[in-house]
């Protein structure tokens, strides 16, 4: 049975690939590489010892789709094929906009042609916005996003569970993700960010290995334990088995389902820069910045309904985080 997984080049994807590879899935792979590479599809490859088919394509390119699905006939679509800059998000909305919200309507419109019934979809906590109380549940409330690259996850939400809605053969699963670090632990594939990250983690190794000179810690007053951001941070293989979940209830079941992916333990700022420490071996210098524009005090998930429904489960540490997120970038300081 084969998967079709669109943007499978880049850090959810490729860790995803090898957990479908491994639970007996082929993996067809479309990417543009417009922000990946193709070295990290010929990794999944070695590491899971099977071919995954790859098409260069814009998942939002009608033509180049169509005739890809003619080809691969997926079984399902999990769709990771988005931009995920939250402060370009800002500065260029209709970039954020036209390229997320059309690579979605060209998949379903290809599904719909091909007859393929299973989408995942990659969503984030961001969709809960600022208004709901942590630990978040999938019935918080979502809503009042603070930058186009949110309001685009949950206009997708959207967009597929009315698609869902119309079709009472298809099945739609949104997987809320916390916050992925980490990286496979043959340190082969991991985050590979282009420019300055904008994300804790990359930014951190990047220092660890001398790129970056010191890490901004963006406010020490929030009303957390020690004044810093929490959050919930959740193993990129954790997060890949849990699309292997998804998948076998998508295959399953009709209708549209949520689901957070997190561990449901929240974690500062400080606190993974010492574990991040601990791990490697390395100081981190860093200094207290002001406060990041959009950012909350604590957002952590309330993970039980996906361990009840799929029976997931994230089981990594923070400290098999930190260890593969150094292994990856320590061997690959450059990224691919
Ligand atoms: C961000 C996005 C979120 C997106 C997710 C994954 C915002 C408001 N949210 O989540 O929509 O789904 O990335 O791409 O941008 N921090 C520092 N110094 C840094 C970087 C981060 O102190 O150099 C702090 C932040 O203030 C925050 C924590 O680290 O408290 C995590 O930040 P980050 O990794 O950027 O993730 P989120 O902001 O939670």
């Amino acid at each position: 049975m084969t998967i079709l997984l669109a943007g499978a080049a880049g850090y959810i994807g490729s860790h995803t690939a090898i957990a479908l590879a491994q639970a007996g899935y082929d993996v067809a792979i479309v990417d543009d590489f417009s922000n990946s590479s193709p070295e990290a599809v010929r990794r999944c490859e070695e590491l899971a010892g099977v071919k995954m088919p790859l098409y260069q394509a814009d998942a939002a390119d009608r033509a180049a789709m169509e005739d890809i699905f003619a080809q691969v006939r997926p079984a399902a679509v999990i769709h990771f094929a988005g931009f995920k800059a939250v402060g370009e998000s800002v500065a260029k909305p209709l970039k954020y906009y036209r390229n997320n919200l059309d690579t979605t309507l060209t998949l379903l419109e290809c599904m719909a042609k091909a007859g393929t019934k299973a989408f995942i979809f990659s969503s984030s906590a961001t969709v809960y916005g600022a208004r709901a109380a942590v630990p978040y549940t999938e019935q918080s409330e979502t809503g009042g996003c603070t930058n186009p690259y949110g309001w685009t996850k949950l206009m997708i939400e959207q967009i597929a569970a009315d698609t869902a809605k119309a079709d009472p053969d298809m099945s739609v699963v949104l997987l809320r993700y916390f916050n992925p670090v980490g990286a496979h632990p043959s340190g082969r594939i991991g985050e590979n960010p282009s420019g300055v990250p904008n994300n804790l983690m990359p930014y951190i190794t990047q220092v660890a290995v001398g790129r970056l000179p010191q890490l901004n810690v963006f406010g020490d007053d929030y009303p957390t334990p020690d004044g810093t951001g929490v959050r919930d941070y959740i193993h990129v293989c954790d997060l890949a088995e849990g699309h292997v979940k998804a998948l076998e209830y998508a295959l399953e079941h009709k209708g549209t389902e949520v689901f957070n992916l997190g561990t449901g333990h929240g974690v500062s700022v400080l606190e993974l820069v010492h574990a991040f420490e601990r791990a490697s071996g390395v100081k981190i210098p860093y200094r207290i910045a002001p406060r990041r524009a959009g950012d909350l005090a604590e957002v952590y998930a309330d993970p039980a309904k996906a361990e009840r429904v799929l029976g997931w489960k994230a089981t990594r540490t923070v400290e098999d985080m930190c260890a593969d997120s150094w292994r990856w970038q320590s061997n690959n300081p450059n990224g691919y």
